[in-house]
């Protein structure tokens, strides 16, 4: 519980030496100043036609905060409780792979940048630094590892979640909309493919089941090795449930947007679902995690947690997705764009600042506790099923 002290706010942000953009769109002019094309066109694109891209942002706009007032708003309380864990806010750093193209310091900076705000850190399977050296650089802070399943040998994906199991990581993310990788335009058209460039093997140089199903150690293989098991049609349901007999830890499905799928989850055993479509870069033309949520929380029915991302780009953004349902918000491209303008600072700035617009606007609507923005927001909802 803390109370909240806008002058405080306006303190810290309003001072001679602040240039930090502070929009999603001046953040994101500034990481494009920072970064060469072919890596800023890897991270701000989406697939196809980027429909859903723009689609994730334009969707939040038409659902509208109905506030109450005359509430003793003096006090708040973010914290949210996942898997036995309590955090101190409901965001999470969204898995995204390869961020040494954004900044050398790649996920250290990030986790590290996580670890001050108590915010888990979901490292991704193609990360520029290894499970190990994650743990090691961020010691307990919390961490949650994102799988994708390989391909050519299951016993490689177990491997890698038994290694994030005892580096201390607290969940398993299992990405499930990653079967093939979406049509990415901006890709074909600047030649650009971080994974052939070997920005995420950290997972896969180190792990001993990869290595030795690959004919030699040397970066050719592994690249191969990569890309032969990286994207995983026969990914089924069969397969997860062998995953959750593997790991004691509990299992998130990062990708589903039908509400039968999440009832499908539920029947299975897994633990928590992520509404998310990666950020537009997968299925072009596919339903917005914000409008897909409704009908998802409603099929859970409380069962497990909910989570959302794509399109997050503000506070306003994740006091929407916890009104209509989410318990939990994963941010994507704004800490990359953070993390690409000044490393682990630039992290923390655009978190902080994501936080600060949440605590002042949920308090504006007249609430002291997030699951009371459930009962006191109305919002024009359209029904997605
Ligand atoms: C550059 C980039 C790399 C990503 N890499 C991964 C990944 O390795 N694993 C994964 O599950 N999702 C990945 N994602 C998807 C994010 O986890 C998240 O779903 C998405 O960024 C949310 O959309 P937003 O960034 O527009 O808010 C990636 C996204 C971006 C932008």
């Amino acid at each position: 519980m803390t109370l909240t002290r806008n002058n405080d706010l306006l303190l810290q942000n309003i001072t001679p030496d602040e240039s930090f953009p502070v929009s999603f769109k001046e953040l994101e002019a500034a990481a494009k100043e920072k970064m060469p094309a072919g890596a800023f066109g890897y991270i701000q694109s989406g697939a196809g036609g980027e429909e859903t891209l723009r689609k994730n942002v334009s969707s939040f706009s038409k659902y509208s905060i109905v506030p109450r007032f005359l509430n003793d708003v003096s006090t708040l309380d973010t914290s949210v409780k996942l898997f036995g864990h309590t955090y101190p806010s409901p965001l999470l750093i969204a898995p995204v792979g390869m961020q040494k193209i954004a900044h050398e310091e790649g996920e250290i900076a990030t986790a590290k940048a996580a670890a001050t705000l108590g915010i888990p850190f979901i490292q991704s399977t193609v990360s520029g630094f290894s499970i190990e050296e994650v743990a090691e650089a961020t010691g307990d802070s919390p961490k949650w590892f994102q799988l994708y399943w390989s391909s050519t040998n299951d016993e490689i994906g177990y491997s890698m979640v038994k290694r994030a199991e005892e580096a201390g990581f607290e969940a398993i993310v299992l990405t499930v909309d990653t079967v093939m990788m979406g049509w990415r335009e901006e890709d074909v058209r600047n030649q650009y493919s971080p994974l052939k460039l070997g920005f995420g093997k950290a997972n896969y140089e180190t792990d001993p089941v990869f290595l030795s199903s690959i004919p030699t150690n040397d970066f050719d293989s592994i690249i191969q090795g990569i890309l032969d098991n990286v994207y995983h049609p026969t990914l089924s349901w069969a397969k997860v449930m062998e995953l959750k007999k593997r790991t004691s830890l509990p299992i998130l499905l990062k990708g589903i947007l039908h509400p039968e799928d999440a009832k499908l989850a539920i029947e299975n055993g897994i633990d928590g679902i992520i509404v998310s479509n990666h950020g537009g870069r997968q299925l072009d033309g596919v339903i917005t995690s914000i409008d897909a949520l409704p009908a998802i929380v409603e099929a859970v029915g409380g069962e497990i947690p909910v989570l959302l991302d794509s399109g997050v780009r503000r506070g306003t953004d994740v006091v929407k997705a916890l009104a209509l349902g989410a318990d939990a918000v994963l941010i994507g491209r704004p800490f990359v764009y953070g993390l690409a303008v000044d490393g682990q600072k630039g992290v923390e700035k655009v978190l902080e600042n994501i936080l600060q617009e949440m605590k002042v606007s949920i308090s504006l609507s007249g609430v002291s506790a997030l699951k009371d923005l459930r009962n006191l927001l109305t919002t024009n909802t359209p029904k997605a099923f």
